[in-house]
């Protein structure tokens, strides 16, 4: 078992279950996850095993039907929905397949955006961008839109948005699977070196067998339920 000192985020018991009466299918069969402070885990699982609806509930998006969630000592089902959208801003970062960027807004400009509503003054939310942007080397290419980058430069305009934020936990949903060898191993590096250098906690679902190797942690998920847990396997 984990050591609940260094869990910052599980859930306990999750179920869900899509449609109603007969038609109704159970995606999560009392799932238990315990994730370790600072590492970088994946979840892998076949597509539609439920990896995605996982990650909505570990994030407070979706609730579950049973089954708890405590990110960094809260119990997140338990607050008002208020108080759980300033705790997601608060503490969570995101990092989605594609992630979608503001055709009109420059790199800089969309990460300000989203810390202007963290209530950051303007002068501080500048730096933290440029700095984000240069931590993941998108410091000359800070004033471009969504049209003048590639793929792989949009996808770490979403990994330095998260990042600016400085949350303690970063979900991503299958960050790697639109991008080409290159830029998913260069994404993947960068999903390590938010664990690594930043000590965010990462949890990445996935399909993508690319990302394995540089996760401490991988979550093997069959018929609702985390089937298997490899542990140690970056390094
Ligand atoms: N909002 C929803 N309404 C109905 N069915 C859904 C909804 N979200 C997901 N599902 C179904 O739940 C299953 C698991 O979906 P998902 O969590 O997206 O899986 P994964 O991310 O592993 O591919 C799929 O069969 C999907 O069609
Ligand atoms: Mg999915």
């Amino acid at each position: 078992m984990h050591d609940p000192t260094l869990t910052v985020l599980s859930g306990t018991g999750l179920s869900k279950a899509f449609g109603k009466g007969g038609k109704a299918v159970q995606i999560l069969h009392g799932l238990d996850i315990a994730l370790p402070r600072g590492a970088l885990s994946l979840v892998k699982g076949p597509s539609g095993c439920g990896k995605s609806t996982l990650l909505a509930i570990l994030a407070g998006l979706t609730a579950p039907h049973a089954g708890t969630v405590d990110a960094l000592g809260a119990r997140l089902w338990a607050m008002k929905p208020a108080a759980r959208d300033a705790f997601r801003l608060k503490h969570m970062g995101f990092i989605f397949q594609g992630s979608i960027l503001f055709p009109a807004l420059r790199a800089h400009e969309q990460i300000e955006l989203v810390l202007g509503h963290m209530g950051i003054p303007a002068r501080q939310a500048r730096e933290r961008a440029m700095a984000a942007l240069a931590d993941v080397g998108l410091g000359p290419r800070a004033a471009l839109r969504p049209d003048a980058l590639s793929g792989g430069e949009k996808q770490r305009v979403a990994i330095a948005c998260a990042l600016a934020k400085q949350p303690r936990l970063i979900f991503a949903d299958e960050p790697t699977s639109a991008l080409d060898t290159e830029n998913g191993e260069m994404v993947s590096r960068h999903l390590r070196r938010l664990a690594s250098e930043h000590g965010v906690t990462v949890i990445c679902v996935t399909h993508d067998d690319r990302l394995s190797p540089f996760a401490d942690r991988i979550y093997h998920m069959r018929a609702g339920r985390i089937d298997r847990i490899e542990t140690e396997v970056a390094r």
